[in-house]
């Protein structure tokens, strides 16, 4: 490049303290509004956390080798950098900040690692579990808008692990999808399925991740839990995940995904479900009623929110395509 056309301001003989509005000043010939917004925060946060931890470059060098592991053990199905940033809790910030729930909808959670496109259609009544080893439970669930009128033909995505704790894609020999479907819900919003009791279960902590967790003396287990990711035009995408209540981890989740809302009791069917659902009485079931939260109502509260947080913030903004960026004028 001919140097004459560089256009950021001259950088030279920066210091400790002048280098973060430096760097700044260079970015902001950034012409989308967004991006350098998002950059300018990132580097003023990284810069504070080595001028406050006065980092040392051993240690620098240290955190770059740990993400170069991460990244190196990366492929389709090991997502390590998925993986850090639940065990972070950042995967569960910002899905709280990208999806905020009106009271009474449904909240969301953790995506983690594991849902795959690769899934079978299923009819209500199938089974979404191969797994003779698991404990047969029937699932019966309702979705509704925020005003309590059914909602038709949303596509409902369902995982869990099998009785020992693993996804399908965790098994390289695998033939086809196991312990996951798709499905729609009818004209009343029902949906409903078998599949096995979910079993508590840890994270992949045989890599970098792994590691952190025990240098930090933390677990990696997941309390007991069934995946769900709701989506149809019109209504935000909800990912969320029904949890066991009583499960050993729930309070210690390594990923910080169980919320009060979300944790469920495993029932018994009485004759009535029994005889509706063809399953013994006595037989496992778990009941829950999801509430889809609409795009429009998404958006007017995300945006509340922003508007809340800059202003704490004491930040002037306007939002552009719903996100915040500085208000200059
Ligand atoms: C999961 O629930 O599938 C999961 C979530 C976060 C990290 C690992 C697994
Ligand atoms: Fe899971």
């Amino acid at each position: 490049m001919d140097p004459s056309q560089v256009k950021i301001p001259p950088t030279k003989d920066l210091t400790v303290d002048n280098i973060t509005e430096n760097v700044l000043r260079t970015n902001a010939v950034c012409e989308d509004e967004r991006t350098k917004y998002v950059l300018e925060r990132l580097v003023s946060h990284l810069h504070d956390f080595a001028r406050e931890t006065r980092l040392s470059s051993r240690e620098w060098m240290a955190g770059l080798q740990f993400l170069t592991e991460v990244g190196k053990i990366c492929s389709e199905v090991r997502q390590e950098f998925i993986l850090l940033s639940d065990i972070l809790g950042l995967s569960i910030l910002v899905d709280s900040i990208d999806h905020p729930k009106p009271p009474g909808s449904t909240e969301g959670t953790v995506l983690g690692p594991f849902h795959s496109h690769e899934a079978d259609d299923m009819a209500h009544g199938d089974c979404l579990s191969r797994d003779v080893q698991g404990e047969p439970l029937l699932v019966v669930c309702s979705v509704t808008d925020t005003r309590g009128r059914p909602v038709e033909g949303v596509k409902v995505d369902i995982w869990e692990t099998d009785s020992t704790g693993h996804y399908d894609v965790q098994y390289a020999g695998r033939c086809g999808p196991d312990g996951r479907g798709v499905m729609r819900s009818d004209s009343a919003g029902v949906f409903w399925f078998k599949a096995i009791t979910p079993v508590p279960y840890p994270i992949p902590h045989d890599g970098p991740v792994g590691r952190l967790l025990r240098l930090l003396r933390r677990h990696p287990y997941r309390p007991g839990h069934m995946h769900f990711m709701f989506e149809r035009e019109g209504f935000d995408h909800l990912i969320t995940a029904l949890y066991l209540r009583n499960d050993p981890y729930e309070t210690s989740d390594a990923v910080f995904g169980v919320k009060d809302s979300l944790v469920v009791d495993i029932g018994r069917a009485g004759p009535e479900y029994a005889k509706k659902y063809q399953v013994p009485e006595d037989h496992a079931l778990l009941t829950y009623d999801f509430v889809l939260v609409s795009d429009a109502e998404t958006s007017a509260l995300r945006e509340r929110n922003s508007k809340v947080a800059m202003d704490h913030l004491g930040r002037k903004v306007k939002m552009v395509n719903g996100l915040p960026v500085p208000d200059l004028d």
